[in-house]
């Protein structure tokens, strides 16, 4: 559950994305499949080096689906329940694999924000990602 003051904060930045989905998105992607190349293993169906135009629409999907899930901080499970069906029962992406995507999330909201992305900021993100991944998850059990 997050604080006002770190709902303020995922705001804040939400404010600065929004509108730039598949820029930010393609980025994200490209850096979790370079940095954490075990990824590409879920999108094979784009192929050994995904394209721009595959990681744009890809990213801005992702981008979008976080925007839903800035907009229902407090209902997290309820927002995201379409999307916990097919990552947990249908792609069957490992739990494992959630915490590389937030960690990549983290570094291209650094390398754009630069001094703006306080730690305050960071240690919001971060709670608020894990909280998605958490419902994107737990349809395993
Ligand atoms: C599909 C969001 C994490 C693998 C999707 C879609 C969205 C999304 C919105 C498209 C759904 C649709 O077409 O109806 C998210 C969010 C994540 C996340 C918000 C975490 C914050 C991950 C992770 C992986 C992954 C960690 C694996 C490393 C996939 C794959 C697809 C997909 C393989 C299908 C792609 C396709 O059909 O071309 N995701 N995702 N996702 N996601 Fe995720």
């Amino acid at each position: 559950m997050l604080s006002t003051q770190e709902r303020i904060q995922v705001a804040q930045v939400w404010d600065l994305i929004a509108g730039h989905e598949a820029s930010f998105g393609a980025e994200l992607l490209l850096r979790l499949f370079t940095v954490y190349p075990s990824t590409k293993s879920y999108f094979k169906h784009l192929g050994f080096c995904p394209d721009e135009t595959q990681l744009l629409t890809h990213g801005q999907r992702m981008l979008e689906a976080v925007g839903v899930a800035v907009q229902h901080m407090d209902n997290l499970r309820a927002a995201l329940s379409p999307l916990a069906d097919l990552h947990a029962q249908v792609l069957r992406v490992d739990p494992s694999n959630f915490p590389l995507l937030i960690q990549c999330f983290q570094v291209v909201l650094a390398s754009h924000l630069q001094g703006e992305f306080t730690v305050e900021m960071q240690a919001a993100w971060d709670k608020f990602l894990t909280g998605v991944a958490v419902v994107l998850t737990e349809k395993y059990r």
